[in-house]
């Protein structure tokens, strides 16, 4: 049976109710570009929020991790990966979810007890040692030398705020070695496979930390670790989940897998990650910029090594690996199937484009690098490399560590950003959602939007945030954080308090400032690491201040009686409004 059914099937059998993988896109938390761990999409309940499928809960989810890019290439790191999970949402803590992980690899898994090591929270000032947990893995037969402590590598979060709180991991001796009596996390023969975080803490943007209402355990078990485990392979890619993908790339270049392991894990790795990218619903296609940018990056860099192994990039190999890899996951992601032709379309498109460009770009670059004298490629070099012919900064890096040269990474980067910075400021509404249009109807409707958004705020609470926008000449959408249904009475006071305030002709002002000062100054944004450094902050009276781009009416008066139509939800956690001006 495959790891995924055992994995779920044993948690059932525990209590827990399976929900299904969530999106790689996340839907409602534009803090992030993508999934980045199981316990992503389950944040509100992480907070306390209740679950509808109750306190025990166990998946599969699809996770894309970019920040390592460089890593990939070698045996065990990947871009997208899956993460099998379970939850306790208020209900088990360390020593039911230890016995919980300990009786899965063991008794399901067979996995021997000495080839097993955990790492423990050391303590710190603020929190104390995890005793718990290290008394009760001594107590299932962990030997005492198979227990370190650390404090920074057990202490768990997503980024840099929300739940966290201390973890155990749990490693796998992946050798034919001897197994060692001492563990020791660094030896890279030890493979974590298990991380059991336990939930007790959310830390806030000034770096204070307060418990969470309801301790909650978030466990995530990184699949391919554990099938190449299983399989009894060192290499995750010559596990069964690729070993189909690796054969058909070794088909198609005529090269056999053994020799050749880097390009062949990078096309295997980085076409898998645009597959399921670009499957999934929310349409993300090749651009320059957020998840469109990196989806770009990672199809480029494939026909890139494709081309190294002497692919013909012009036949339709990309196609072939990408319906190999459908077929290995299409049991388990139906949407692979669904969007089947928009996976084909965007990758054969991105190939097109890229090959335009792909040779001139190269002959451009080796130009480039005969007329250097101290090994170092420019940052004007690299960036006209992205800018003409579409070399994402990891490829030029690639080509130029290839010829012993170094690129200037931090003056390309520094170049990039002036550069993206520049087109985003030009379209900075776009982030205050869908102003597909700015006339003078929408201008209207864009201010009332802030209005409802400070009503919301009164009429619910200060934790409502805005999640999203969608404004045409007719109507509003607005979407906000709520956990639950509006009221009548609810939605009768958020329509006065606007109807108020727009009787009350309002003034609304619009000031240029820094973004720290706009974040000091309380003003609301959306979200905060879309927008330039210099911001504009719109205020309305003093019942609103948004970090915005505008366009908005000079004062309120003009906007006419506003009407909620419709209140309903929009996906966990977020409700929809939409709205009129009459
Ligand atoms: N959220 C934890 C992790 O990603 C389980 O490691």
């Amino acid at each position: 049976m495959n790891l995924k059914d055992l994995y779920i099937n044993y948690f059932i059998e525990k209590g827990h109710k399976q929900i299904p993988s969530a999106p790689v896109v996340p839907e409602n938390d534009p803090s992030v570009l993508f999934n980045t761990a199981g316990m992503q999409p389950l944040i509100p309940y992480l907070m306390g929020k209740e679950h509808p499928y109750g306190t025990r809960l166990v998946d599969y989810q699809k996770c894309v991790r970019t920040n390592d890019l460089d890593n990939i290439g070698d045996n065990y790191h990947h871009t997208f990966f899956e993460m099998l999970g379970n939850w306790s949402l208020g209900d088990y803590f360390k020593e039911e979810s230890i016995e919980y992980s300990f009786g899965f690899l063991t008794e399901v898994l067979n996995m021997p007890v000495d080839k097993l090591a955990v790492t423990i929270f050391k303590g710190n000032d603020l929190i104390k040692r995890d005793e718990v947990s290290r008394n009760k893995w001594l107590s299932l037969g962990i030997s005492e030398k198979h227990i370190a402590e650390t404090e920074d590598d057990n202490f768990w979060i997503a980024g840099e705020t929300g739940p966290c709180g201390s973890d155990t991991e749990i490693f796998y001796f992946r050798s034919n070695d001897p197994v060692p009596v001492e563990f020791d996390p660094e030896d890279e023969r030890w493979v974590e496979i298990w991380n059991n975080v336990f939930m007790e803490f959310e830390k806030h943007s000034d770096g204070t930390i307060t418990e969470l209402p309801k301790k909650n355990v978030d466990t995530g078990m990184g699949y391919e670790r554990v099938v190449a485990i299983l399989d009894g392979v060192n290499d995750n890619y010559k596990s069964s989940i690729w070993k189909n993908t690796i054969e058909k790339i070794e088909a198609i270049s005529g090269k056999s897998y053994l020799g050749n392991e880097k390009s062949m894990r990078i096309i295997a790795d980085h076409l898998r990650c645009a597959v399921f990218i670009s499957a999934d619903n929310s349409g993300i296609k090749p651009s320059n910029t957020d998840q469109g940018y990196i989806l770009r990056r990672l199809i480029r860099r494939a026909i890139r090594h494709a081309k190294n192994l002497g692919i013909d990039i012009n036949s339709n190999w990309e196609e072939e690996i990408a319906l190999t890899i459908i077929s290995e996951y299409k049991k388990y992601y139906s949407e692979l199937v669904d969007n089947k032709d928009v996976v084909l379309d965007v990758l054969k498109n991105e190939k097109i484009k890229f090959n335009r460009t792909l040779e001139k770009g190269l002959k451009e670059f080796e130009k480039m690098i005969s007329n250097i004298n101290d090994n170092k490629l420019n940052k004007d070099d690299a960036f006209k490399l992205y800018d003409t012919y579409g070399f994402p900064i990891e490829l030029t890096i690639e080509l130029s560590k290839e010829r012993n040269i170094e690129v200037d990474v931090e003056g390309f980067k520094e170049k990039f950003k002036a550069h993206q910075e520049l087109s985003r400021q030009g379209s900075s509404e776009k982030f205050k959602g869908g102003l597909a249009s700015t006339g003078e109807k929408e201008t209207k409707y864009h201010t009332a939007t802030h209005l409802l958004n400070a009503a919301l705020k009164i009429v619910v609470g200060p934790d409502v945030h805005q999640k999203g926008s969608n404004i045409t000449n007719e109507r509003m959408r607005f979407d906000f954080s709520c956990d639950h249904k509006l009221s009548d009475e609810e939605k009768q006071r958020a329509e006065e308090l606007v109807n108020n305030w727009i009787k009350e002709d309002l003034k609304v002002i619009v000031t240029e400032m820094s973004k720290e000062d706009a974040i000091k100054s309380g003003a609301e944004c959306m979200f905060i690491e879309k927008y330039p450094d210099t911001v504009t902050v719109y205020s309305i009276g003093d019942v609103s201040r948004e970090l915005c781009g505008g366009p908005h009416v000079s004062s309120t008066g003009c906007l006419g009686t506003f009407k909620i139509k419709k209140e309903e939800a929009s996906s966990a956690g977020v409700r929809r409004i939409k709205a009129v001006l009459e």
